[in-house]
């Protein structure tokens, strides 16, 4: 990449902010209520998500606490419980956060109640957003699409690893920043580091993203195979939003 291949300054969205906050940790530092926040968790909780509405899933509800998951059995008859930790299905659960346990045939018509380590504790912590929707490789011209056509200030709000900088969540939120930048959108340095991060893995993500430590442990664990999978540019178009305590598919 060259020196001068930055982003140009904003041009034009109105002079909305486009921001990428790196970490749940860094949350407080932002006033959610402001944004339409877009939770990323590319590996793999944001992914799933996707796919799950795209496939026809009811609803989504995120929940932070396994405990709260596992309530739904008694609240609700015929919801899937859904829970992950540390890249593992939480044993008694129906399935955890793998895209190939969101298919058609298992979630059309269903209501699946998920937990994740990291992405659903992110989305917990940016309910005030004025929207909040979920992002992934998966939906991502269909997001930007319909972001373009907000005219709000937008938040990536990366999940991260345990409050920790992830790669492939920034370098997706620099995805975005990329089809997003030749509008008026006043971009902070974190933005500008997740695009230049993208346009310097853009050719081969899965090389890139081989790299990283959640690619790693999903590695170990013997399923690749969802790495693959979660690295599928444009392959839905459903953008799920939070709608009171359930993702559902936007209606636009
Ligand atoms: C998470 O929310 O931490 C994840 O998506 C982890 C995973 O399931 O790989």
């Amino acid at each position: 990449m060259k020196i001068d291949d930055h982003l140009s300054p904003p041009s034009g969205g109105r002079g909305a902010k486009l921001e990428v906050c790196l970490s749940p940790a860094l949350l407080s530092l932002y006033n959610v209520e402001e944004y339409i926040v877009v939770i990323v968790d590319i590996f793999r909780a944001t992914s799933s998500i996707c796919y799950g509405i795209e496939n026809g899933a009811e609803a989504i509800i995120p929940v932070a606490e396994v405990d709260e998951c596992l309530a739904y059995r008694d609240k609700q008859a015929g919801y899937l419980l859904a829970a992950e930790r540390n890249g593992e299905v939480v044993k008694g659960f129906d399935f955890g956060n793998s895209p190939f346990s969101y298919t058609k045939e298992k979630v059309a018509g269903k209501t699946v109640v998920l937990t994740t380590t990291n992405g659903t504790q992110a989305l917990h912590l940016s309910r005030s957003a004025k929207k909040v929707v979920i992002g992934s490789f998966l939906n991502l011209t269909a997001l930007c699409n319909w972001l373009k056509t907000q005219n709000e200030n937008i938040l990536l709000v990366c999940a991260g690893w345990k409050n920790n900088f992830n790669l492939e969540d920034t370098l997706f939120s620099g995805a975005v920043v990329e089809q997003l930048k030749s509008g008026d959108y006043k971009t902070d340095d974190s933005a500008i580091a997740a695009n230049d991060l993208y346009r310097l893995g853009k050719n081969d993500l899965n090389a890139y993203l081989a790299k990283t430590s959640h690619s790693e442990r999903l590695k170990k664990l013997g399923i690749e195979a969802d790495i693959a999978f979660c690295l599928n540019v444009d392959i839905t178009t459903a953008i799920p939003v939070l709608e009171g305590e359930r993702l559902v598919k936007l209606r636009v």
